[in-house]
């Protein structure tokens, strides 16, 4: 995430970086109460007040998550939830698909995802990517793309170790920079940000060798 928000930085982009842990929102009642009301106020008081006119405002939703139980953290889809306001209480049919109408200040914009995962295929991500798309779909906004990073677990030891991994980062970085100059996010990029850091069994033995030596550690 850091170097994909310095690119869009050294481009231009105003980026704010906002952590769920440090936010205090609340999960939706589910009482529908703020897509009743005009102004779409939620009957909470807690920081998805200050949220909801960043999530109005705001060009690009950049949303970083590990992938947890094969989905997006739970902080985020607590946030995600709480965003409900932005639709308007009436269905639409929009590119031959049942959907809410968005509101008139909802904004337009698009959806970038920064993932990680620690299972060596980059197929785990799917399940998020996809809630990622239909997300943007149904809040009318464009999905970008995903920079997703598989096997991370072993990436601050290759760090550590001065393996050369910067290219992943120059591709995040690059990818933040194009994302602003440019409007596009390149595949090239994208796959060197995925690019396999080594083989699934290496992988595999690698991890159960530091689990083995982890659990005769504190043994
Ligand atoms: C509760 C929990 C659930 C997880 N579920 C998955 C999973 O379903 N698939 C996977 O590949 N990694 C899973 N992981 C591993 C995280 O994705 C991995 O630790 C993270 O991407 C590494 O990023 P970090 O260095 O920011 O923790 C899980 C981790 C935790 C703590």
């Amino acid at each position: 995430m850091n170097p994909f928000i310095s690119g869009m930085k050294d481009a231009g982009a105003e980026v704010e970086l906002l952590y769920t842990k440090s936010l205090n929102v609340k999960p939706c009642l589910t009482c529908s109460a703020c897509m009743m009301n005009p102004e779409g106020a939620c009957v909470q008081d807690d920081d998805m007040k200050e949220l909801m006119p960043k999530f109005k405002s705001a060009d690009i939703w950049v949303f970083g998550t590990p992938v947890y139980s094969d989905a997006i953290s739970s902080g985020l889809k607590i946030i995600l939830e709480r965003t409900l306001p932005i639709l308007a209480p009436f269905l639409e049919i929009r590119d031959g698909h049942s959907r809410y109408r968005l509101r008139s200040d909802s904004g337009k914009g698009e959806i970038v995802l920064v993932s990680s995962c620690s299972l060596w295929e980059k197929e785990n991500f799917k399940p998020l990517e996809q809630h990622i798309c239909a997300l943007s779909e149904n809040f009318g906004k464009k999905y970008s793309g995903s920079l997703l990073r598989p096997h991370a677990s072993i990436l601050p030891g290759m760090i550590e170790n001065k393996a050369p991994v910067d290219n992943i980062f120059e591709a995040a970085k690059n990818t933040g920079t194009e994302l602003i100059s440019k409007g596009e996010i390149l595949e090239t990029n994208l796959e060197t940000i995925s690019r396999p850091l080594l083989p699934l069994e290496a992988y595999t033995q690698t991890m159960n060798d530091y689990f083995n030596s982890t659990i005769k550690q504190i043994s």
